[in-house]
């Protein structure tokens, strides 16, 4: 059903890459609210081609840009601007990619090439993202900025590994900038910390159907899935949530503050 909450807005979805990815999702929900909007991801994940149907259904450009790259952002932003004939409402950061864990290497083995690599893409994107944004005058009074996250940087998650460290920057850089970009123009930034999903970069990580599982015992209303998420960032893009920033959302059925549940206790007494 859909409420009209973003109708009039207009906004960036970096990160749909198939019909999994919850930008993909986000970028539907947006449109059915109302808003319009922008695609943009990796030149390499474009040649896949699936983003054109996304990109179709949703009657929006697609602009390429690598997030590690300034004069992509830049480049992006100025098609945006003569796109829409001004600024944006809001940004939805939705990338993520480790190097070191898509190569099975163990934590305490890590390659510091890849680390920086993941890094950059992973959490630094959003400062570049929010940089050129500001440079630019991008967003618009009262924008909303949101990027995803992973509870694996409050608690340790094996195999999560050096993503962990990155959503921890992510996270920072969300509150460091929200600071800025709030008194500056009133823009906020906020990260939301999203239940295990089934997608590409999820299904990266090793022991991922583990994960899953135990996160579903533990939430009392369940895992959250992609669909729930793009419900929750459009609210957050709306102006319903004009005073929320610097936060970290937990989207996640209530695991985040779940010490044991009664399933979990079922089948620890079972062994
Ligand atoms: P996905 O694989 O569909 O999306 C990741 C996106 O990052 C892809 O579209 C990919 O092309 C893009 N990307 C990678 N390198 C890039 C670059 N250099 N420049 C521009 N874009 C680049 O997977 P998903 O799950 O939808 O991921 C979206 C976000 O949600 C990520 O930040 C992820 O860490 C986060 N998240 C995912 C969870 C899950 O279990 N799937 C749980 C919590 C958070």
């Amino acid at each position: 059903m859909a409420y009209n909450l973003l109708k009039g807005k207009k906004g960036i979805i970096f990160g749909a890459l198939d019909e999994k990815s919850i930008a993909w999702k986000t970028a539907l929900r947006c449109v059915e609210e109302g808003a319009q909007i922008v695609l943009t991801n990796a030149p390499i994940a474009l040649r896949m081609g699936e983003i054109n149907k996304l990109a179709e259904a949703c009657d929006a450009p697609v602009i390429p840009a690598d997030v590690t790259v300034t004069a992509d952002i830049e480049n992006l932003f100025e098609g945006t601007k003569e796109h829409f004939g001004g600024g944006v409402d809001f940004i939805l950061h939705s990338i993520g990619m480790s190097l070191n864990v898509r190569k099975n290497i163990p934590y305490t083995n890590s390659n510091y090439d890849f680390m920086h690599k993941t890094l950059d893409i992973s959490a630094m994107s959003l400062h570049r993202i929010l940089q050129v944004a500001m440079k630019q005058d991008m967003i618009n009074e009262w924008g909303s900025v949101v990027a995803l996250t992973y509870i694996a940087a409050q608690r340790i998650f094996p195999g999560y590994d050096e993503m962990a460290d990155t959503k921890a920057m992510l996270e920072s850089i969300a509150r460091n900038f929200g600071y800025q970009y709030g008194v500056k123009k009133h823009v906020r930034i906020n990260t939301i910390s999203q239940s295990p999903t089934r997608t590409t970069a999820g299904g990266g990580i090793k022991g991922f159907n583990g994960f899953i599982d135990f996160a579903e015992k533990m939430s009392p209303l369940g895992n959250a899935d992609a669909d729930q998420c793009a419900n929750y960032t459009v609210t957050l893009f709306s102006d319903l949530t004009k005073m929320v920033t610097m936060q970290n959302l937990f989207h996640d059925g209530g695991f985040s503050n779940v010490g044991v549940t009664q399933p979990v206790i079922d089948q620890m007494e079972k062994q």
